[in-house]
């Protein structure tokens, strides 16, 4: 098998981590910036990934997700926040900054502010903020299957009462902009202590239409 069909392997749904290791600073760096790579619509990176490692926040946090041990036995628990819609309307400050970082002109941003416009007016199949969520999304796989290739296990979270949490987020983590950001999932790293569970997934052959 080759080592990234190993690191797939390897990654599962950790529930309960080592509260007394901590991912080193270099590691943690590696996993953060395999979100921040990771691809998205219109290249627009709706993300933003809250690092909290503080013990009492975690504390703070674990009652909005359903008191699961994973929040505050991980090294380093990551709410990952998705941009709210009105970062995404025409004519927008963060539409003009961020195609401004390719388009070699006013037309050519205009133009591709009118493109993103018309998809979201015309050819997306939800709305704005689900949309928003589901970029949010790839970046935190992405994140666990570079945690898995150097070792590190995670269990990703949804489980959480989302208003309970965004109040803990709004009381407990001052930099939270509650006004910019909603929470599209969590992540919790670690070094996992858990009885490492069979993987029960349906076969290729199910799942998967060839067609010629
Ligand atoms: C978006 C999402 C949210 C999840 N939320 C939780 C959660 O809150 N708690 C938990 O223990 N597992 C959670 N899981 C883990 C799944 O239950 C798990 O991935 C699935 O059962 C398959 O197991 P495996 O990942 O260990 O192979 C979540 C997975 C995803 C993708």
């Amino acid at each position: 098998m080759n080592e990234f069909m190993k690191a797939m392997e390897f990654r599962h749904a950790c529930k309960l981590f080592d509260d007394k290791k901590k991912i080193p600073k270099k590691e943690m760096n590696v996993i953060l910036e395999a979100g921040r790579l990771s691809p998205s619509s219109f290249g627009l990176e709706p993300w933003h990934f809250l690092v909290i490692e503080n013990v009492k926040i975690k504390e703070a946090l674990r009652i909005a997700c359903w008191d699961q041990p994973q929040v505050t036995t991980s090294s380093h628990f990551v709410v990952l926040l998705s941009r709210k819609a009105k970062f995404f309307k025409e004519g927008s400050e963060y539409l003009d900054e961020s195609f401004g970082r390719k388009a070699k002109d006013e037309k050519t941003l205009k133009n591709a502010e009118k493109a993103f416009s018309n998809f979201v007016k015309k050819d997306l199949g939800t709305d704005v903020k689900n949309w928003a969520k589901m970029q949010v999304y790839i970046a935190g796989a992405n994140m666990m299957s570079a945690a898995a290739f150097i070792g590190i296990d995670s269990c990703p979270m949804e489980g959480f009462n989302a208003k309970a949490l965004r109040k803990a987020l709004i009381k407990n983590v001052p930099p939270f902009d509650n006004k910019s950001y909603g929470i599209a999932c969590a992540i919790a790293f670690g070094y996992g202590v858990d009885k490492r569970h069979d993987k029960i997934r349906w076969s290729l052959e199910k799942i998967t239409t060839f067609v010629k």
